[in-house]
């Protein structure tokens, strides 16, 4: 039994770094564009990147950043109505709402 573990350790092992390089490389080319800033892939899993998507939802790519943050502002505080951004927008500080409007400001329509 031992040995028989040992063989599969020995087999395995030399595979271990070209794997890990492989694994890399997977996730680096899944992850969104390189400059999005922390939360910003958030907002596209409802707000649809592609015009082509049937959503109520409304789009962010290509809005003006201060419409978006004015409106993340006004579902912080309450002033604005929501079902579910009142709760997003408070998990985001002015600074943090600004990166991912000027982010989403600066993609094509
Ligand atoms: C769970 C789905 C969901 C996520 C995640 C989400 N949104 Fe929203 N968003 C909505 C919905 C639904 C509305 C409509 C208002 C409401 O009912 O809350 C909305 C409305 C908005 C609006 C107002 C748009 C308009 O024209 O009135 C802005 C701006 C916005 N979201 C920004 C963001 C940003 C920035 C993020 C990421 C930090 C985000 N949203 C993440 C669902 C989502």
């Amino acid at each position: 039994m031992r040995n028989i573990r040992l063989l599969i350790c020995s087999l395995i092992y030399p595979l271990m770094p070209p794997l890990a390089v492989a694994a890399a490389l997977a996730m680096s080319s899944m992850a969104p564009a390189a400059d999005a800033p922390p939360g910003a892939s958030s907002c596209s899993g409802c707000h649809p990147a592609s015009a082509g998507v049937a959503t109520p939802v409304p789009r962010l790519n290509g809005r003006d950043a201060a419409q978006i943050t004015t409106a993340m502002t006004e579902f912080r505080t309450g002033k604005r109505p929501a079902t579910v951004m009142d709760r997003i927008a408070k998990g985001f500080s002015d600074d943090e709402t600004k990166a991912i409007a000027a982010y989403f400001a600066a993609l094509k329509e």
